[in-house]
């Protein structure tokens, strides 16, 4: 050994010496100061990489207000394209586990990758903050004390307009969704009202997640002679959806209605006048009148070249909020774990929503209302404007066993 490797070595070996002598609290507050992880798995590509990037700007608008230090802490956010593919989401989230040994991971859009991930998620005690996908057996038989969720269960934006759309559109209704599980839970949450008010869905359909060509089914909708359809589509399913159902002729004699993913800001403007008059339910609207409604506005289109907020942004935005509100009440401490799960499940706070909080039962967020939107030429765009709203929805799941 030379002299300078000698003298670095013995340098090295009495800090070690230094910090054992002290005692496991001085490495654990060395660990402390270290920067908090926070592992991203959202789709960038794909039929949902506009869910994707709404989502992250929104987080990063909220870290951004604090300048990107919490309880003294650095925030690092660890971003990983999930493709959406299961398989690939899955290895990513085994990555940011594993490997980058993240303190609280975030995403996913998909149903599907987020009922992939939850045994590694619950296995490992990672706190996981769902920021989209809103498969229902997250809120139960698959729940998790380590899973909360800022965005919406399945149910929680279609189970109120079943019972709208029977008594104010049409007792006949077509459905059409995509072929997975999100569209296979907000049709079923559709029906759990629109059948016991009378409502009789004449037909339903599940093209492919991605379909491009969806001619077959608008014809199939032509044929039944429905006066209503009611769907799930998102991303860019939702802006071929929309422009061919107009295109089809459709929009004249059939009123489009569907969960609010339909019509959000982030396909608006690809689809154009086709939108207008689409009926759908979402929690948000860009237009809600609440100060931290119109400051996050305000602040979300400054950063972002005049882009619209949309309800991807709001879950964003207020999966940072709980972050940073949990992280401070808990003094920057990610150690102990079930003290920031306890800290996460108290966090409530005024949301571009309306007042932000979980349902203890579930860890899924409590919708403070369900707003009934209609597409409108209104200030200048088209923008969802609400016609009617439901108060405090809540998904019926009633949990697992939940920490003291
Ligand atoms: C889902 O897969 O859970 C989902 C995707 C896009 C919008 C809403 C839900």
């Amino acid at each position: 050994m030379n002299q300078l490797t000698r003298r670095k070595f013995l340098a090295g070996a009495s800090m070690g010496a230094a910090a054992a002598a002290a005692g496991p609290w001085v490495l654990k507050a060395r660990a402390q100061g270290g920067p908090i992880k926070i592992g991203v798995v959202l789709p960038y590509t794909g039929v949902y990489a506009v869910l994707g990037e709404s989502i992250t700007q929104a987080m990063e608008l909220a870290f951004a207000r604090e300048n990107w230090t919490v309880a003294g802490r650095k925030i690092e956010m660890i971003k990983e394209d999930d493709e959406m593919k299961p398989p690939v989401g899955i290895r990513k989230t085994e990555k940011l586990i594993d490997s980058d040994k993240v303190d609280i991971l975030t995403g996913p859009v998909h149903s599907g990758i987020l009922m992939g991930m939850r045994d590694k998620v619950h296995n490992s005690k990672t706190i996981l903050i769902v920021s989209n996908a809103g498969a229902d057996a997250i809120s139960r038989e698959r729940c998790s004390k380590w899973i909360f969720r800022t965005s919406f269960s399945n149910w929680q934006p279609n189970q109120p307009m079943g019972g709208w759309v029977a008594k104010n559109v049409s007792k006949e209704a077509f459905l059409v969704a995509p072929n997975y599980q999100a569209g296979k839970d907000m049709m079923e949450a559709f029906k759990e009202t629109y059948l016991p008010a009378g409502g009789k869905v004449v037909a339903e359909d599940y093209p492919k997640l991605g379909e491009t060509d969806y001619a077959p089914y608008l014809t199939k909708i032509r044929q039944s002679g429905v006066k209503a359809v009611y769907c799930f589509f998102s991303g860019t399913d939702a802006v071929n959806f929309v422009k061919q159902f107009d295109q089809f002729g459709l929009k004249q004699g059939v009123k489009l209605c569907g969960a609010g993913f339909l019509t959000e800001p982030d396909v608006l403007p690809a689809q154009g006048k086709s939108a207008l008059g689409v009926i759908t339910g979402h929690f948000y609207t860009p237009l809600l009148e609440n100060p931290t409604n119109q400051k996050f506005v305000k602040d979300f289109r400054e950063k972002n070249v005049g882009k619209m907020p949309d309800g991807f942004a709001c879950q964003g935005y207020d999966t940072a909020e709980v972050i940073i509100r949990a992280l401070k009440a808990v003094n920057g401490n990610t150690q102990d774990k079930d003290k920031l799960v306890a800290a996460i499940a108290k966090v409530e706070f005024d949301s571009p929503r309306g007042r932000f909080r979980f349902d203890p039962k579930t860890h899924n967020v409590i919708q403070p209302f369900i707003y009934v939107r209609e597409v409108r030429e209104v200030y200048g765009g088209l923008n969802n404007v609400p016609i009617d709203k439901i108060a405090d929805v809540r998904d019926p799941g009633t949990g697992c066993t939940l920490p003291a």
